[in-house]
Order: structure tokens, then C-alpha cells, then sequence
């Protein structure tokens, strides 16, 4: 097999193509020939040194790579639910940049009939994402106002559209006018520019009552007016911190993460008992051991996409050796939709 290895934290240059042996499976384990690799920004945390799971669970060397999308190698003893042959997407902690990865079965989910394996490889983490903070997290009902982040990318547009599906109103937010286009696609009913210098005041002319929840990935940035944001029994959902980190730079600037650090807001529970308004934070990564949950969650988004109320998000493919090349596009901040690794098995 091939995979992706990343020896000690840096830059772009540190995602180093190697062979290794190929898996086998152990029991309850499936393999799977992977033909695409979901590109997210966490790999590039995990790339950087700063992503804690990847530490915790892996340490050094490590592949990145949290979803896929491929066809079923081999099925360790246990596993009846899948067949070798079989097109198959899922989830897995880390490992993911490789020709092969070996998953529990419970981490597998078959490949539904209206998506490509191109589309599937970049679907799992991102809508999983947006269904834990709007689903597990929230408790929406129709019509409310749900203000997302990063709008364009890939858990923001995710989010965009289970907003729509689950029958509320998504407002987006976008680093940039080219990414009007992507986040109306998937469903806003208005997209600011970040830029804009009266950004928080169309922000609360387009929801004067406040919203009832706001998704924000960036951080120190934005958190706290995402928090002011909020309507009374709003909930501010807190997921990545992007903001910690320069575009382009390719490696962490350690003044800009003590700096963020110090000034990202600290939430005071008796100001926020007295305007009725919650912050709730997460990592999925943490989440994938969690079976029950996370079978509950594909099983819905599969229901969504097979109505067509979710649809994949557009790719931008890269072969796997240049995933150096897809780090640098994500970490642009310029990019919309989705980035994938494909690893050129032939398609089915
Ligand atoms: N906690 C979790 O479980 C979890 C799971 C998945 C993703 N996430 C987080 O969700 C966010 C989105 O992830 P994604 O994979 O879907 O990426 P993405 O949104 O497709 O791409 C990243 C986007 O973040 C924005 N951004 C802001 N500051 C940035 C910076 N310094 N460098 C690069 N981009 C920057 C840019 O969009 P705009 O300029 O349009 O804002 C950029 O296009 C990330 O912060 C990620 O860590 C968290």
C-alpha cells in the first residue's frame, strides 16, 4: 500500500508519499481500497502539530485523513454486514490519506446510490459535523434563524443545507464575494462578506430578533460577536479555531497562538444564565468510537440525501502525492466546497 505519512510537525513538506505492507484485518475490521480521501482542515492542524486527538490517539508518524470513500478489500472474522466488493464510505481516525485503511465495521456505511465515490470520500466528516452541532446538539424548530461561518467550505456548506433540511432559515458568512455563489447554492437565504466593514450590522438586520444558533469555527476572530449574535435561548456552537493560524504560511506562527490564546473570550456561566443564551463546543474526532450515534447520524443524512434535501458537495481532486497541494489550496482560505485525495484505483 501507499499512504501519505507525515514524520514530525511542519510544513507543506513534511506530507511525504512512502510504501508500507499492506493491511490485513482483524476482527470486526473491514478493509477497504480507498479511492478517495476527504481533505479537511483538521489534517492540516494535524500536519501542523496542533490537532490534540492526533497526539492523543496516534502521536508521531502519522497518516492524516478522517473520511474515505472505496470498495471492500477483505472482512475480518465477525463482520457480516460487508462483502469484499463492496462500495463502501466512511470514517476513521486518522489513516485516511492511504491506498488501504483498515476501519471497524461500525465505522463503514454503504455507499448510497445517487453519490460517486469521488463525492463520497469528502461527504462523512463534514456532514457528520454539521449534524452533531445542528441535531445533537441543537434542538431546532422550523423557521429558525441559524447563522454559519465559513459558509462556502465544507462543513459550512453541509451545515447550510441540513438548515434547510431540518426546515430552518441559513444565513451565511463568506471570506470573499466569489463565495456568494457557493453558499446560496446550498441553501443561504443571505451571505455577508467578512470583510465588510458594517459585517455585524447586516448581520443583525438580517435577524433583528437574534438567531438561535450560530456555528463558528474561526475563534478569538469572531466568537464573541457570534455570541452578542444570539437571541435569548440562542446557542453559540463552537467548533475550530481557525483563526489561530495565518493563511498561506503553512506553519504556526507561536506569538499569533499565544496572542489568540489569551484573547479567545471566556464565557462567565452567571452573564450567560442571566441573557439566556448557551456556548457549546466539540470534536468529532472524539466521536467515532461512539457507534450508536454516529450509525444514528449517517442513517439520517443517508434518508436526506436519498430525498435529495442534501446533496454532495462540489469537489476539487487532487492525486493523493499532491496532497501538499490540496494542504496549501484549503489553507489559502480561498477555496469552496470540498477538497478530496483520489489515489487513482480504477473505478468500478
Ligand atoms: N470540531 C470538529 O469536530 C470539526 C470537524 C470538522 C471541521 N471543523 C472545523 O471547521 C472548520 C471548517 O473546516 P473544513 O474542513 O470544512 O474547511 P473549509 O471551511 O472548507 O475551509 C476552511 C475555511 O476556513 C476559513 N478560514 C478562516 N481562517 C482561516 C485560516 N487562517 N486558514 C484557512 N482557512 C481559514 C476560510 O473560509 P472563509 O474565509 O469563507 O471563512 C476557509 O475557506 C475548520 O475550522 C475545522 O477545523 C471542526
Amino acid at each position: 500500500m501507499e499512504k501519505i505519512q507525515i514524520d514530525k510537525p511542519g510544513g507543506y513538506d513534511r506530507l511525504r508519499l512512502v510504501s508500507a505492507p499492506d493491511l490485513e484485518p482483524a476482527a470486526g475490521k473491514v478493509l477497504v481500497s480507498v479511492h478517495v480521501a476527504g481533505v479537511n482542515y483538521a489534517d492540516c492542524m494535524v500536519r501542523m502539530g496542533l490537532y490534540a486527538s492526533a497526539k492523543k490517539y496516534v502521536g508521531w508518524p502519522i497518516t492524516p485523513g478522517f473520511d474515505f470513500a472505496g470498495i471492500v478489500e477483505k472482512v475480518g472474522a465477525n463482520v457480516s454486514k460487508f462483502h469484499p466488493g463492496q462500495q463502501v464510505f466512511g470514517v476513521t481516525r486518522f489513516g485516511g490519506y492511504a491506498t488501504q485503511v483498515l476501519v471497524p465495521a461500525a465505522q463503514l456505511f454503504p455507499l448510497p446510490p445517487e453519490m460517486s465515490l469521488a463525492q463520497a470520500g469528502g461527504v462523512p466528516t463534514v456532514f457528520l459535523t454539521a449534524w452533531y452541532a445542528l441535531r445533537e446538539l441543537c434542538r431546532l424548530r422550523p423557521g429558525m434563524k441559524i447563522l454559519v461561518h465559513s459558509a462556502s467550505g465544507g462543513v459550512g456548506g453541509a451545515a447550510l443545507q441540513l438548515t434547510r433540511a431540518f426546515g430552518c432559515e441559513p444565513i451565511g458568512i463568506v471570506g470573499g464575494a466569489h463565495k456568494f455563489e457557493a453558499a446560496k447554492k446550498h441553501g443561504a437565504a443571505q451571505v455577508f462578506d467578512k470583510r465588510a466593514p458594517d459585517l455585524w450590522d447586516q448581520v443583525r438586520r438580517a435577524a433583528p430578533e437574534g438567531y438561535a444558533v450560530v456555528m463558528d469555527p474561526n475563534g478569538e476572530e469572531t466568537l464573541m460577536k457570534s455570541y452578542q449574535a444570539l437571541r435569548p435561548t440562542g446557542r453559540l456552537l463552537v467548533y475550530g479555531f481557525s483563526s489561530m493560524v495565518p493563511l498561506n504560511r503553512g506553519k504556526p506562527s507561536y506569538l499569533r497562538l499565544a496572542t489568540k490564546y489569551f484573547k479567545t473570550p471566556r464565557f462567565n456561566p452567571i452573564l450567560m444564565t442571566g441573557s439566556n443564551k448557551s456556548v457549546m463546543a466539540f470534536n468529532l474526532s472524539y466521536l467515532f468510537d461512539h457507534h450508536e450515534m454516529l450509525a444514528e447520524g449517517m442513517d439520517e443524512l443517508v434518508e436526506l440525501f436519498a430525498v435529495r434535501k442534501l446533496t454532495p458537495l462540489d469537489i476539487q481532486s487532487f492525486p493523493l502525492a499532491h496532497a501538499a497541494e490540496a494542504h496549501r489550496a484549503l489553507e489559502s482560505g480561498t477555496t469552496t466546497g470540498k477538497l478530496v485525495l483520489s489515489t487513482g484505483a480504477p473505478s468500478p
